[in-house]
């Protein structure tokens, strides 16, 4: 059954923790093989209250070892085994005494590396199967002897490695096995989807009980951490934040006030292309119940002169990223000088953690590294260090530290807004008329999608104009006005989106008041497309 195993040498693991916040040891790495719930399982393990990291597979064993993990996940992947290019982690991951999970292609790399036995499948077996448990294991410790598990996998596991033994199958297929003696654990289904039955307890008794980890990823902890080593690294300094008005700037520059108190000047700047009253009002969020220090510039002017005549999608972001680096740039420099010229050495930045991590090429071990997010592109040679205090977190983790910090919920709770504003959302050229129509369309979508309850249901909800005029009637005049699109998605991260199934008296509600209220419109019009194919924002 085995072929000769490569059996990898024990290596220990360091003591060293440069860089390493306490609160991020002693956690579970991820290690990714492409697959596309390998996010699910590091936020499942969070949720746990355990750091969890995600690293691409060909991370070097001295990255995987400077985390000082107590368990590490192998990720499922597209590939098979059997590809001229299939990704694979350095052997020695599986000696270094650490328990390792291996899901999917994850379980069947390491069987095939171990001396095991990988059948190639001629098509993927996707769907639910039942997993019938056999011998006990720690890992389905306390969990029924049948359970509905989600499988997306084409390869098997056939003949087990030495020192294996099965511990579940589906159809009589190989679904789970472990060798206790090396900690070494298989599941051939996906227990981070919420479609297998309490698959959130098999990876929490693999961390608990097999890992034997510590919770150490709470809230308070991290705030306390975070705030000193950003004291410490700031020093006399000043650092600067553009603030959106969205809840990851805000939760950044509140993490960084909490620091270093005034010495970090927020700007926050009126496109002109904001949501009815926003300015005003976030800045007042911002400035009286967050108390931060908010210089507000209004750009409207120079925005909206920057758009004239400009209809392309591309070009409308472009021009809109230029002015806004412009303004940026010219507030920075006089913020400096006021503040004594160099002293401006930082710049905060709400990056998160998805946007950070590096995912692996399932074409190849070459790392590819997503561009970050960062504030419409700023310019390299404003001579800035970056503190991105967001950079390990999750959105919903960057909500709950925001509670933590006792940031209002109208920001908390607050749908994205994109960069270039209700540019992406006014469909051609874009004129202060346009511009007010879509403002009044807009308030009345999410002033009704809050009233019917929805609102903190959904991912986004909001109105677009559409550059088409139909023919109405009102009273007994004709009228000839533009056309409104409500767009409202449900989402976990905006990658794919479903349209809302909303109750018909929403609609209607929404419906009658735009174009009763709004003067100008003469239709609306509901969109019930998904992503994919289409996107979120209509340009
Ligand atoms: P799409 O339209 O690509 O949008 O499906 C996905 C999510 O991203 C938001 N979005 C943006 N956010 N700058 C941003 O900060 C942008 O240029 C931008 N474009 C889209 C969008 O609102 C949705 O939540």
């Amino acid at each position: 059954m085995a072929n000769s195993a490569a059996v990898p040498e024990q290596e220990p693991l360091s003591t060293k923790s440069e860089n390493i916040g306490l609160s991020t040891r002693g956690g579970i790495v991820v290690l990714d093989f492409g697959g596309q719930y390998t996010q699910l399982i590091a936020r499942r393990i969070r949720e746990q209250e355990i750091f969890s990291a995600i690293l691409p597979c060909n991370a070097t064993i001295e990255e995987i070892k400077r985390l000082q993990p107590s368990g590490i996940v192998l990720s499922g992947g597209p590939s098979s085994v059997y590809d001229i290019d299939a990704p694979a982690c350095d052997a020695k991951v599986l000696g270094l005494g650490v328990p390792v999970l291996g899901i999917c292609y994850g379980m069947q790399w390491m069987a095939r590396t171990l001396g095991g036995n990988v059948v190639k499948a001629e098509r993927r077996e996707y769907g639910p199967a039942t997993l019938d448990r056999e011998k006990d294991s720690a890992l389905f410790r306390g969990l029924p002897e049948h359970l509905k598990v989600w499988n997306s996998h084409g390869d098997h596991v056939a003949g087990l490695p030495a020192g294996f033994e099965t511990t579940g199958r589906t159809d009589n297929a190989v679904a789970a096995i472990e060798d206790q003696s090396r900690h070494l654990y298989g599941v051939e289904f996906h227990p981070e989807v919420l479609h297998t039955e309490r698959g959130t307890e098999i990876l929490r008794n693999f961390a608990f009980e097999i890992c034997r980890a510590k919770k150490n990823w709470d809230r308070a902890s991290f705030i306390s951490e975070t705030v000193e080593s950003i004291r410490k690294r700031v020093g006399n300094a000043h650092a600067l934040c553009a603030l959106s008005g969205g809840v990851d700037s805000a939760v950044a520059a509140a993490l960084v006030h909490r620091a270093i108190g005034d010495r970090l000047i927020n700007v926050f700047v009126d496109t002109g292309l904001l949501r009815q009253n926003e300015f005003a009002e976030t800045l007042e969020l911002l400035r009286d119940r967050l108390g931060l220090n908010v210089t507000g510039v209004n750009a409207s002017e120079r925005f909206l002169a920057r758009l004239t005549g400009v209809t392309d999608p591309e070009d409308k972001r472009k021009r809109i990223g230029a002015e806004f680096i412009a303004v940026f740039a010219e507030e920075s420099r006089r913020l400096a000088a006021e503040t004594g010229g160099t002293a401006m050495r930082f710049l905060v930045q709400g990056t998160l953690y998805p946007d950070v991590i590096e995912s692996v090429s399932v074409k190849g071990p070459s790392a590819t590294i997503k561009t970050h997010h960062n504030v419409g592109g700023l310019p390299k040679d404003l001579p800035f260090e970056l503190i991105e205090p967001l950079r390990d977190l999750f959105k919903d983790e960057v909500r709950m530290i925001g509670r933590e910090l006792g940031l209002p919920e109208e920001i908390l709770s607050k749908h994205p807004f994109p960069g270039p504003g209700l540019a992406v959302r006014l469909l051609g050229e874009i004129t202060p008329e346009k511009l007010e129509i879509l403002r009044g369309a807009d308030a009345i979508v999410v002033e009704e999608i809050r009233r019917g309850g929805v609102y903190d249901k959904i991912w986004q909800a909001f109105a677009v104009l559409l550059p088409v005029r139909s023919v109405g009637v009102m009273g007994d005049f004709r009228t000839y006005g533009y056309t409104i699109a409500v767009r409202v998605v449900a989402s976990e991260d905006a990658m794919t989106a479903d349209w809302v199934r909303l109750p018909w008296e929403i609609l209607e509600r929404i419906s009658v008041r735009v174009v009763n209220e709004v003067r100008g419109v003469t239709r609306v019009v509901y969109d019930v497309s998904s992503k994919p194919p289409s996107t979120i924002e209509w340009e």
